[in-house]
């Protein structure tokens, strides 16, 4: 039995690894090939090996470990740069059969925040995750799903208002109205389903409404929250979270009132004068 073991970091496993692979089997004309995590990454071995093997289940040839025969060659077939764009967030580069898994399990996210956001908007954006987290905590809500809310609420906010306004005039024209400020809380739903595959539409709603404060499901509250009352902002926001803690409802109302006033005072105008659906927006 003519075998090979393909060793790389598969961090994760890249449609071009597995097409590398299939490759090798064909030209060497292997009976099987062995598909091996080795080193460091950023998921740990197992994890790996378990992208591995949902990877590498559409072909009858393709393993992952070690065979049981001493195979006929092994190699290294890390695609380092081609790895580093899929934690990047180019989730359509990953192996085929872990697109899916990528977007539900939150893998990678820290990285891809770090590749789309400045350092300042990556902290605070790991910030409002751990407050989301907190308070679906507290509410026994799904944590998980919040920390991903809020690592990924300002994912396009570096886009330039010219990208940003081709993206709301395309999916959500009714928006064009609104402040290029508002614009992000909708190219990020826009970006989130076409570029990393993510379905979940109470994330992607919680997402489209953190800026307005224009949602009342339990996510869109606590992300709203989270955004207004992450530490890094630096202003006591002691009252708001002792009665999120206690309330979504009341805290997110709370929130919404501050902030409200804040924009009056300092910029001059009534928040429920800037478009048509902020009207009774929270609460
Ligand atoms: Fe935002
Ligand atoms: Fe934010």
């Amino acid at each position: 039995m003519r075998t090979a073991v393909l060793t790389g970091t598969f961090d994760p496993v890249t449609a071009a690894e597995i097409t590398a692979a299939r490759k090798l089997l064909q030209e060497h004309n292997l009976d099987g090939v062995w598909l091996c995590p080795i080193g460091e990454g950023i998921l740990s071995l197992q994890e790996r090996q378990r992208l591995l093997a949902m990877a590498v289940k559409p072909w009858r040839h393709l393993h992952t470990g070690r065979p049981d025969v001493v195979p006929v060659m092994e190699m290294d077939i890390t695609d380092r740069a081609d790895e580093e764009r899929v934690r990047a967030g180019e989730f359509l580069r990953a192996a085929q059969g872990i697109r899916r898994e990528l977007a539900v399990s939150g893998y990678y996210l820290e990285q891809v925040v770090d590749a789309c956001c400045k350092p300042r908007r990556a902290a605070h954006s790991r910030s409002v995750a751990e407050v989301c987290r907190k308070l679906a905590h507290a509410h026994h809500l799904d944590e998980k799903l919040a920390w991903q809310a809020g690592m990924l609420h300002d994912v396009t906010k570096k886009w330039d208002d010219d990208t940003s306004r081709r993206v709301v005039e395309c999916y959500y024209p009714e928006m064009l109205c609104y402040s290029p400020k508002v614009w992000h809380s909708y190219t990020a739903p826009v970006f989130l389903k076409q570029v990393l595959g993510i379905r979940d539409r109470k994330l992607l709603h919680a997402v489209e409404c953190h800026t307005l404060g224009n949602g009342n499901a339990d996510l869109d509250r606590i992300l709203y929250i989270a955004d207004k009352c992450e530490p890094l902002r630096g202003y006591d926001v002691s009252a708001q979270m002792n009665t999120s803690m206690v309330s979504l409802k009341e805290g997110a109302q709370m929130v919404y009132d501050e902030s409200r006033r804040y924009i009056l005072e300092t910029e001059g105008f009534d928040v429920k004068s800037t478009g048509p659906d902020t009207e009774n927006t929270v609460g």
